[in-house]
Order: structure tokens, then C-alpha cells, then sequence
């Protein structure tokens, strides 16, 4: 088994995944507002040589009728949620090699606006940045912030398909690599014939213009997709380098990765050009005793009522208003899918009664999987889950931050270490080559961006949509 991917799990905001852990002593994450707090963190993190530093993000906020969940605002769940660009000026300056992944929704900006914003990323990251391609999680609620229409769950994917084309013309297609010149004497800053006008007209987006930024060192930001709809797989065997996925079931996270993989091999890619990283908690302890007693301090300050408003700002399903004795399969939603599809039961397995939902995600939260015990017996459940689904890493979510993460360092890397399977040494300068190798700080030539690339087209291959 080789060395696994591990990233760790943040948004900007208060608590972690499961439960209302803010009102612990010990939790730091109310801090979220203090640029402090991300830059002592981001440090801890690199310390421990941990990949990568994930922040989700969502402009949603937990509704239901028109009306903010009591419940959510009084628990700190679901909001405030603060914009993680902000700080990653500010993590990067105060770090080397930690990678940083940011999410940002194809369904807010302009395509351009976000492209530029993360090729400045990768500039002042020096080649550190990923971008979590999402749709929206809440998107009823992101949509009427914005002002817009709610667009249809699948329609949002092919607008996302034509947002991520015209980012890559901008990225790979705007600059010759050696059109920065940067001649003091002759005062040539660039040379204008290696910069180049793009052009795009697809069905949702078009763009006459150029990248107003020189190429940064990846060009193009790690391409990173979570949402494991069928549309979304699609749309990430096309696109994503990296998938988060959600835990849970083992067999269900393995069915779901070998969905991603034989997407990719769909889309004329390998199957392990996308490495797939799950999204889990760990509670190490010295002992399984002392673990077991954080599970259980974690679980009492997890109530149902916040558990079913998260989900119901998720999914726009209100479990709270349904028979807890009868199942969901038949339930439609044109917001997020995949934590709805978790609960419709399928191969052979019955689909659970909402009051077994409303439990399930008060105990395991948005993302699925938890593993509890000392760093021994967490390692041995660890290798198990990756021997079935063929993850190649994880998203460590905190209960406490930054309790959670201390406890995995100090009891389950050194276990993890000793077996092979993480690393205690970073590989590679920019986060692409910490995930594929030295060397591979682009796109693949393997990745359909590849062919945009600046000075490799030539006229007329690039027509569909009008490339330049
Ligand atoms: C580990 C993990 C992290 C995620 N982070 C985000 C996020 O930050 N923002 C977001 O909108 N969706 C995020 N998602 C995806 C949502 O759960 C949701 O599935 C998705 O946005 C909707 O796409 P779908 O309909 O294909 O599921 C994440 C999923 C996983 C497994």
C-alpha cells in the first residue's frame, strides 16, 4: 500500500462536521475570525507534514420556510461562514510547503473573475493551490442570496463543464511559458507577441480577453471536484484531478470510487489520474478507552435538530417534517444530491427510516466516516477501508480544533508512519507534484486542458467553441 494522501478539513467558521463542538473549553474554532488563528494552524499542519490544508465553502445558509433554522444559528451550524480566499495570503507567508485546496461554486462569479483570482493564488502560494470545483451544496439558499434562479441539479454541471473549459483556455492558453522577459535595460516587461487573446463561446459562458496575469508556477490550480452524483462523477472524470468523496459505508465508498475511476477511464484518462481522498474523523486516543470517551463527549454535544437543519440546508430535505417511520426513496431534490443518495438504500441494503437518517447524520455528520481508537486499532480500521475502497487518502476532520488534529499527530501518524503508510517528508514543491510526483507541476498531457496550452495548437484544432 503506498503512503497515503492526507489533507485536513476546515471551513471558515466555527465548529467541525459533527456536532456543536465550539462550546467545548478546549476548542479553539470560534476563532475563526482572527487571521492568527489560520496561520498558528497552518503551521501546526506543515509541522506535522501533513499534504494539504482543505476549506470548504458555501454561501448557503440553513433554511426551512422561508424562515433561518433556530436550531443551526443558535449552534453555530451551517453559519457564519466566512470566504477562505481571504486567508490564504496569509497561510502561505506563514508557511513553505503546505498545499492549500479552496473551494469556490461555478454558480457565483464569472468564470474570468475566479480565474485570475486563482492563478494570483498560485502566484503567492508559489504553486501550493488547488480549487474544490463545486456546484453549490446549498444552493437554494447560495441562489437567493445572489439574486439568481435556483438552476437545475444537472444543468448545473454543464454550466460547470463550459466555467471550467474557458478557466483553462485563460490559464494554459494566455501566455507562452518564456513570454515574461522581465529586461530592465530595454524596458520589455513581456513580449507581446508570447500573450495572447483567448476566445470562448460556449452554451453558458463566453469570453473575449486575456489572462490579465503572467503563468504561475502550476498555471492551472490543482482541479479538485466533491459531489458524487452520477452528473458529478461524470463531470469529475472529465475535469478532476483530485475527488473528495464522502466515508461511511465501505462498500458504498468503494462502489463510488470505482464509479470516479471508470469515469476518468470514460473520458479517455487513466483510472489513477484522479486520486480520491475521503472525508473522515479520527479520534486517536493514547488508549481505545480514552477515544471511546471522546466519541462519546463528541456525540452528546451533537443534537438532532442541528443534525437534521444541516441537512436540510444541504439537500433542501426537511426530515423534521416527515413520518420518522417511513423511508426517503422517492425524495427529489435539485440541490445537492449526495448526501441524499447516502439514504436511499440500493444494492440489497434496505433504505433506512428518516428517524435512522436523522441519527446516522447526528453520529457521522456530512461526510461519513469515523474511526475511533487508539492510534494502533485506527491504523489496522484504516488499512481495512483502503484495502476495500482503493482511497488513496484522506480529509481529517476536526471534532476539536485544534484537539483533533494534536491527537492524530501524537497517536496515529507515528503508527501510520511506522507501517508505510504516511509520510514524514514532503515530496515535490507544488501541490500537483506532492499528489503525482517531482516533476509534474502541470496538467498532464493526458488532461483535455492540456490541449489549450499556449504555443502547442495549431490553427484549427482548437475550433469547437472558438479557441483563439
Ligand atoms: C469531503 C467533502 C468536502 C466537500 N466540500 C464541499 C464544499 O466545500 N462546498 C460544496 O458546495 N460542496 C462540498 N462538497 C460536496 C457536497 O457534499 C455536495 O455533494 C455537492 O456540492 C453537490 O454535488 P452533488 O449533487 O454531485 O452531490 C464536499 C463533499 C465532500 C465529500
Amino acid at each position: 500500500m503506498d503512503p497515503l494522501i492526507l489533507g485536513i478539513f476546515q471551513y471558515i467558521g466555527p465548529n467541525g462536521t459533527i456536532g456543536s463542538a465550539w462550546q467545548h473549553p478546549d476548542d479553539e474554532s470560534a476563532n475563526f475570525t482572527s487571521v492568527k488563528h489560520w496561520t498558528r494552524l497552518a503551521q501546526r499542519f506543515e509541522q506535522a507534514k501533513f499534504d494539504l490544508l482543505f476549506f470548504a465553502d458555501s454561501y448557503g445558509f440553513p433554511v426551512i420556510d422561508d424562515e433561518l433554522i433556530p436550531a443551526a444559528v443558535r449552534e453555530g451550524r451551517g453559519i457564519p461562514q466566512g470566504d477562505p480566499v481571504a486567508v490564504i495570503a496569509a497561510v502561505a507567508a506563514a508557511t513553505e510547503r503546505l498545499g492549500f485546496i479552496v473551494t469556490a461554486s461555478t454558480t457565483v462569479e464569472p468564470p474570468a473573475a475566479n480565474a485570475r483570482r486563482f492563478s494570483t493564488l498560485d502566484h503567492f502560494t508559489d504553486g501550493r493551490i488547488g480549487w474544490n470545483i463545486v456546484t453549490g451544496s446549498s444552493g437554494a439558499t447560495a441562489a437567493r442570496l445572489m439574486g439568481k434562479p435556483l438552476i437545475a441539479h444537472d444543468e448545473r454541471y454543464d454550466m460547470a463543464d463550459d466555467y471550467v473549459e474557458l478557466s483553462l483556455k485563460l490559464w494554459e492558453g494566455s501566455w507562452d511559458d518564456d513570454a515574461l522577459v522581465l529586461d530592465k535595460e530595454r524596458n520589455v516587461y513581456a513580449d507581446p507577441a508570447k500573450v495572447h487573446m483567448i476566445h470562448h463561446e460556449g452554451p453558458y459562458f463566453r469570453a473575449d480577453g486575456v489572462l490579465t496575469m503572467p503563468p504561475s508556477r502550476q498555471r492551472t490550480p490543482l482541479l479538485v471536484q466533491a459531489g458524487t452524483s452520477g452528473r458529478g462523477m461524470q463531470f469529475a472524470g472529465k475535469h478532476a484531478e483530485v475527488v473528495f468523496v464522502a466515508g461511511g459505508d465501505p462498500e458504498r465508498v468503494a462502489r463510488n470510487i470505482a464509479a470516479i475511476r471508470q469515469a476518468a477511464v470514460e473520458a479517455g484518462r487513466a483510472p489513477d489520474s484522479i486520486k480520491i481522498l475521503v472525508g473522515a474523523l479520527f479520534l486517536a486516543g493514547a488508549t481505545s478507552g480514552d477515544a471511546r470517551l471522546t466519541h462519546e463527549r463528541m456525540l452528546a454535544m451533537s443534537t438532532s435538530e442541528a443534525a437534521a437543519a444541516i441537512f436540510a440546508g444541504n439537500t433542501g430535505v426537511d426530515l423534521m417534517s416527515m413520518d420518522p417511520d417511513k423511508p426517503l426513496t422517492e425524495q427529489h431534490t435539485e440541490q445537492g444530491l449526495s448526501n441524499l443518495q447516502r439514504y436511499l438504500g440500493g444494492n440489497g441494503t434496505p433504505a433506512p427510516t428518516v428517524r435512522e437518517i436523522i441519527e446516522d447524520f447526528r453520529v457521522t455528520g456530512i461526510n461519513g466516516s469515523v474511526f475511533v481508537g487508539s492510534g494502533v486499532e485506527i491504523a489496522d480500521q484504516v488499512e481495512e477501508f483502503v484495502r476495500i475502497t482503493d482511497a488513496d487518502g484522506f480529509l481529517i476532520q476536526p471534532h476539536l480544533t485544534p484537539g483533533t488534529y494534536d491527537d492524530v499527530i501524537e497517536h496515529l501518524l507515528p503508527e501510520l508512519r511506522a507501517r508505510g503508510l504516511a509520510r514524514d517528508e514532503y515530496v515535490g514543491d507544488t501541490l500537483r507534484e506532492r499528489i503525482f510526483g517531482v516533476g509534474n507541476a502541470h496538467l498532464p498531457e493526458s488532461h483535455h486542458g492540456a490541449k489549450y496550452r499556449a504555443g502547442t495548437a495549431r490553427p484549427g484544432e482548437l475550433s469547437v467553441g472558438g479557441t483563439r
